[in-house]
């Protein structure tokens, strides 16, 4: 459904995204991995367009879509979830949800004064679509609360409801977990699989918990240094070479156990998390928030 091709974004002499190519199927759930810096959330960026490529090309359904703006790749039923901005932070979550779609009479001139019966009609329609999607994601309970009071993982799931206001057809979640606790990224793992089994949403999904990528993705694509270095289920990238040498900056061939070795990444967690090492694999392993504190000059949107 999306194909990139060769795609490279530099930012001055930094390679964020350098020749990357790859494949989103639809219906699927993909994952995408790799270590911070790898260029993941350019590549979002750039699919989203956010960032003009530097070069190469991205394909939707066949039609090149490389450099459009957000909004006519938004028509095209291609999103990307945002945070929530500042300044909706105190309307209610519903009414965040029922600013989304675009177009409304209400919004047009021509529609305020023609019809104001037929606003009408639309807010209401608005307003039971929003408490459907609340009901879908288990938080309509919050329905009247104010967004900026919302924890970090009720806020996932309000973004995920934004996708839900219109008839998204792709959607892409970066890093989707940081800093979410256990119980509400399960309820986020749990509306992304019935969106994607019930209602045939397809789903590129960043993320550094690699329980949470083994439970939705499949398949999942690895990218070190701008490129996509592996692509296939989550076992098959945990047991490639490449990946694990992306993940710990150095060989393994010549060591018994990847916990001895010392990431660049300043981040042993990711590294057992791939290698699959029972010594460091444990609770500690890749919140968002630990992978987060590793140094990393990443300017991705949704990492702001
Ligand atoms: N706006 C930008 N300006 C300059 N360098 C950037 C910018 N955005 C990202 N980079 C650099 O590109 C590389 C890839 O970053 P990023 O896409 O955020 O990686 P990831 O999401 O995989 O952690 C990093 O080295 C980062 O510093
Ligand atoms: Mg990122």
């Amino acid at each position: 459904m999306i194909v990139v091709e060769g795609l490279h974004k530099h930012f001055g002499g930094a390679r964020a995204v350098d020749g990357a190519s790859l494949a989103i199927r639809q219906g699927s759930i993909t994952g995408l991995i790799g270590p911070n810096g790898a260029g993941k959330t350019t590549l979002f960026n750039v699919i989203a367009g956010e960032h003009a490529p530097t070069s190469g090309r991205v394909l939707l359904g066949g039609d090149d879509i490389t450099g459009l703006a957000p909004h006519e790749l938004f028509e095209r039923g291609l999103l990307r979830t945002f945070q929530i901005a500042h300044e909706f932070g105190s309307m209610s979550v519903r009414e965040n949800l029922m600013m989304v779609p675009g177009g409304q009479s209400g919004e047009r001139l021509l529609g305020a004064l023609f019809s104001r019966r037929r606003i009408a009609r639309e807010e209401r329609d608005l307003r039971v679509r929003a408490d459907e999607v609340l009901a879908f994601l288990t938080i309509d309970h919050l329905a009247d609360e104010r967004a900026g009071n919302l924890s970090g993982g009720q806020k996932k799931l309000l973004e995920l409801g934004r996708t839900m206001m219109v008839d998204a057809r792709i959607v892409f979640l970066d890093e989707v977990g940081a800093g979410v606790n256990r119980t509400l990224l399960n309820t986020i793992g749990d509306a992304i699989l019935r969106l994607n089994r019930e209602r045939g949403y397809t789903f590129v999904v960043i993320e550094h918990d690699m329980d949470f990528i083994a439970r939705l993705c499949d398949p999942v694509i690895c990218m070190a240094e701008g490129r996509v270095l592996a692509e296939g289920t989550l076992d098959e990238i945990k047991a490639n070479e490449q990946v694990i040498e992306a993940y710990l900056g150095t060989g393994l061939k010549n060591r018994p156990r990847a916990a001895s070795a010392v990431p660049p990444y300043g981040d042993v967690a990711a590294s057992a998390a791939v290698t699959g090492d029972p010594v460091v694999r444990g609770p500690i392993m890749l919140s968002g928030a630990r992978v987060r504190a590793a140094p990393d000059a990443g300017t991705g949107l949704a990492d702001a």
